[in-house]
């Protein structure tokens, strides 16, 4: 498979270009900034040509734009990983620049990169897009209230994902939201009980048995639904 992955240089992105190389797939890995990406460039040599780093930021056009005209080849798999935190927020000082920012990212970088790579998606036979959501994105399960920049970005990318499923059904690609769970890297802290390694193996479980039918869905890294 030939595979994209946004925000590759570390965390849960770094571990899906890992474990996607290791299986023998071939991965174009964008990231904010190729200097400060080093654990990911010494992945470059010894993957024969199988791993090719670009940058992409994924909150700027112009970025994104020069990332899907470099990728060039059909992409059976999409994995809009890259996310931020926002900053710890209460109803008193909410800082709605910060909010702002979150959203860019989080919610509208994953459109800007769909949107940047349909052509080679639909290239693709059957292609899949993985959005990286969160269980913090769930209506249904919000009931400690907070972190109103993450909550709602990553709510908006679940609905995203559910017109995306809509619009991209006739073209037989498959997009779903998924949740990584709490996961041990710099977004998740230490006391993650989840390691990036058990949380990468289940996400790439539950991407490798996505049919159609499972489209416009919302899943944890071992498969179950959530409810949104
Ligand atoms: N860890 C958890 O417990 C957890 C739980 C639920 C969901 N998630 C989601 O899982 C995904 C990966 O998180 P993680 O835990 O691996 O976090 P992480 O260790 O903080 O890594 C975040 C990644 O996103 C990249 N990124 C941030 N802004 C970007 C931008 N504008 N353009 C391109 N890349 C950008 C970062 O690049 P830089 O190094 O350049 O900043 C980094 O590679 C995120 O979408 C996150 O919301 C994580």
């Amino acid at each position: 498979m030939r595979i994209v992955i946004t925000g590759a240089n570390r965390g849960i992105g770094l571990e899906l270009v890992r474990q996607y190389l290791a299986q023998g797939h071939s991965v174009h890995a964008g990231v904010r900034t190729p200097e400060r990406s080093g654990e990911l460039t010494a992945l470059v040599g010894p993957s024969s040509g199988r791993l090719q780093l670009h940058a992409c930021d994924v909150a700027s056009d112009t970025s994104v734009r020069a990332f899907a005209a470099a990728v060039t080849e059909p992409v059976e798999l999409l994995i809009n990983n890259a996310g931020v935190r926002s900053r710890p927020d209460g109803l008193e000082g909410l800082d709605l620049d910060d909010v702002a920012r979150t959203f860019q990212v989080n919610a509208l970088g994953m459109l800007r990169v769909t949107s940047a790579l349909l052509p080679l998606l639909r290239r693709a036979q059957g292609a899949k897009i993985a959005n990286i959501s969160s269980g913090l994105s769930s209506l249904h399960d919000n009931t400690s209230g907070g972190a109103y920049g993450y909550r709602m970005s990553k709510a908006a990318l679940n609905m995203a994902s559910r017109s995306l499923a809509q619009d991209l059904r006739g073209d037989g690609i498959v997009t779903v939201a998924i949740s990584p769970g709490w996961v041990q890297t710099d977004m998740g802290g230490s006391d993650a009980p989840t390691p990036v390694a058990e949380s990468v193996s289940g996400l790439i479980g539950v991407i490798a048995r996505l049919t159609l039918e499972d489209s416009g869905g919302f899943f944890n890294f071992r498969g179950e639904r959530l409810a949104w």
